[in-house]
């Protein structure tokens, strides 16, 4: 079929104006010799929080729900979580919560399950689906544990099994013998065969064919964990963090950090009774505190730590006053640190090596408080400040700062001021900005004039919220390729940045934030375009911003860097318009630039996101770059972030 006219006299109206961008180049000047700014050691890194099941049905592997049945910790839910009865409908069998026999002051429910009906014909038990779910995958050692009891002279055997989800397979199973007496702690190995195909169709089982009463609470299931951690991380998930390269891990969150008490997320999960979380469902805490600094280490991050500020866990909106009131807080807060970075003459340091980490953890970077809003906080803070740079005088303290939010409540509001710290001068100010990506285009300058005498900057919380989620469009990661060039440019005083929220499982009902990095379901993971940017940006930081001309065409952002130990400069330029535009980069003040570089080039259709589905829609691809000079011209795509390496000499020492 022929074009109508229309459509010819469209692609030709592209074309020339494409003929017109290739005609006239834009021009960007870089001076090699001049350094407007040291780029900042730590500059980007990762904030986390439980959200969107970003720790229990997220990078802590644990794969079973409601584990220490803790759902009793939110009046709505249903009690018995994710339990399931049994082989229980051939008459007296049954399942019930029960308070009678506590495990410990942390974990007073357990499971009480009457197997009266069980035979050698009808096997009677408990299931657990996971998270949506639980992975099955071929070749691969699962570890189950459970403390159990039972009633009388009641043995079992019990049967721990691995199972789909309508029990017409089995991909592992074991037995396990209770002995009697009190609570005892069972641990068992599930293994896969070598032909289990992938599902996160399974459930696991717990049941027996001998008729009898048995108890189970804290019951746990392992895959293996990176770094073969006991307690650790999804794997998957850990390598795409491990990816972005990140510099400092921001814990315990977010809103998140103020319905946390740290002293009961510390030893064994036996004494860890889990608690409710600002988004909706009960967190159980086996993501603790010594397991956040342990992720630092296993990714080689600078913790950055989250003080509670004063808010009471029983209601963690009401804030106590700066005084008497606030001490307990501060000596909380004295005791964290001391937890982390105390030997073992401390008492709290003494206590991280009996939870197994002998060696301290350096610790620099704490922050006060969340989104402070309250005008007392300065009070607060200064209670705080003054304590802590006492007692650890080489802590850099932050104190939180503006938010600007035009992204996920627009009609709400377009930027709130923070309560203002005017008692002390803090260290470093954290400001969050969650914005529509037509703002973070006009935000770019947003760090340009900030007065350089002032706090440093730490951007806690930034994302670029468009189109539907739960992980952003292209069109997003532009925003966010923008506003990262601004920062960048920025980087002497904006010292770190991490994007929010990190990690959203993307199952119906999973998820309570709009546009998050990473998405994953039981089974697979995925990045999104805005954490590909981030990837891109992240592995080619070099240490030293050059003076480059910017605003060098409407829709064009651009940052230009230079590794000092290699000579390498790294050109990043995003075109969030419709067309390509061409630019000639001319540089000056650089060693020879060879003839051959690098391109790195994110690009596609704005509306596009990646999925499940399709993990890999939108992703960069890399060439080698031909022709590149002191003076020559590049072409970049429409809606496009891209990093040119270019090779030069090393400079001179002088
Ligand atoms: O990142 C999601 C939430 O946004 C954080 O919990 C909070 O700090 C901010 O308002």
């Amino acid at each position: 079929m022929l074009p109508t006219l229309s459509a010819v006299c469209l692609s030709l109206a592209a074309i020339s104006a494409s003929l017109i961008h290739a005609a006239t180049p834009s021009v960007l000047r870089i001076d090699a010799n001049v350094i407007v700014a040291r780029v900042s050691p730590l500059h980007a890194g990762l904030m986390t929080e439980e959200i969107n099941h970003s720790f229990d049905g997220g990078v802590y592997a644990e794969l079973l729900r409601d584990r220490a049945l803790n759902g009793t910790l939110l009046p709505r839910a249903n009690a018995l979580g994710s339990w399931m009865l049994i082989g229980g409908t051939n008459g007296g069998s049954g399942m019930a919560l029960d308070v009678s026999h506590p495990l410990s002051r942390a974990i007073p429910t357990s499971l009480r399950i009457d197997a009266a009906s069980a035979s050698l014909l009808n096997r009677v038990g408990v299931t657990n689906a996971g998270f949506w779910g639980i992975p099955v995958h071929p070749h691969t050692r699962y570890r189950v544990s459970f403390y159990g009891k039972a009633a009388g002279e009641f043995a079992g055997p019990l049967t721990v099994s691995l199972e789909r989800a309508d029990g017409s397979a089995t991909f592992a199973r074991t037995e396990v013998i209770l002995s009697a007496g009190p609570w005892k702690e069972y641990e068992a190995i599930l293994m896969t065969s070598d032909e289990a195909c992938p599902t996160a169709d399974a459930r696991l089982v717990i049941s027996t064919q001998q008729p009898g009463t048995f108890w189970l609470t804290l019951v746990s299931l392992f895959p293996p964990t990176w770094n073969d951690r006991p307690n650790g991380n999804r794997v998957d998930l850990m390598k795409k963090l491990a990816a972005l390269r990140p510099k400092f891990l921001r814990f315990p969150g977010g809103g998140y950090l103020n319905y946390v008490d740290w002293k009961k997320t510390i030893g064994p999960l036996s004494d860890r009774p889990g608690v409710s979380n600002p988004w909706g469902y009960p967190s159980s805490q086996g993501m603790g505190y010594l397991e956040f600094l342990e992720w630092c280490e296993d990714l080689a991050m600078e913790p950055v730590l989250g003080v509670n500020a004063g808010y009471s866990g029983e209601d963690p909106r009401e804030v106590v006053e700066a005084g008497p009131a606030l001490q307990s807080f501060v000596q909380d807060a004295l005791d964290q640190i001391e937890y982390a970075t105390g030997d073992a003459s401390t008492t709290w340091g003494a206590q991280r090596a009996r939870d197994g980490h002998p060696a301290p953890f350096k610790l620099t970077y704490v922050e006060i408080g969340n989104e402070e809003t309250d005008p007392a906080y300065d009070a607060r803070f200064a209670q705080f400040y003054d304590a802590i740079k006492a007692r650890y005088p080489g802590t850099q303290l932050i104190a939180a700062g503006q938010i600007k939010d035009t992204g996920s409540r627009p009609s709400e509001m377009d930027y709130r001021k923070s309560a203002q710290v005017k008692s002390r001068v803090p260290d470093a100010l954290d400001e969050h900005f969650y914005q529509t990506a037509k703002d973070a285009f006009a935000a770019v300058g947003q760090f340009d004039d900030y007065d350089r005498r002032g706090p440093k900057i730490f951007v806690g919380e930034w994302a670029t919220m468009e189109g539907p989620g739960p992980t952003p469009t292209l069109q997003a990661a532009l925003g966010d390729a923008a506003w990262m060039i601004g920062m960048e440019h920025n980087s002497d005083l904006v010292i770190m940045q991490a994007y929010a929220p990190l990690l959203v499982n993307v199952n119906k009902g999973a998820f309570q934030w709009r546009t998050n990095l990473i998405g994953y379901d039981a089974l697979n993971s995925y990045g999104s375009p805005s954490y590909y940017a981030q990837v891109m940006f992240n592995t080619h930081r070099g240490d030293e911003v050059l003076a480059s001309s910017r605003h060098i065409a409407p829709d064009l952002f651009t940052s230009v860097t230079h590794e000092s130990k290699t000579g390498t400069i790294y050109v990043k330029v995003v075109n969030a318009s419709a067309m390509p535009q061409s630019v000639k980069i001319v540089i000056a003040g650089a060693a020879m630039i060879e003839r051959q570089g690098k391109v790195i080039v994110l690009s596609g259709n704005p509306e596009d996101a990646n999925s499940i589905q399709e993990p890999t829609k939108i992703v960069p691809v890399e060439r080698p770059l031909r022709g590149t000079s002191a003076a020559f011209e590049h072409t970049f795509p429409q809606y496009s972030a891209t990093v040119l390496e270019l090779y030069s000499q090393k400079r001179e020492q002088h």
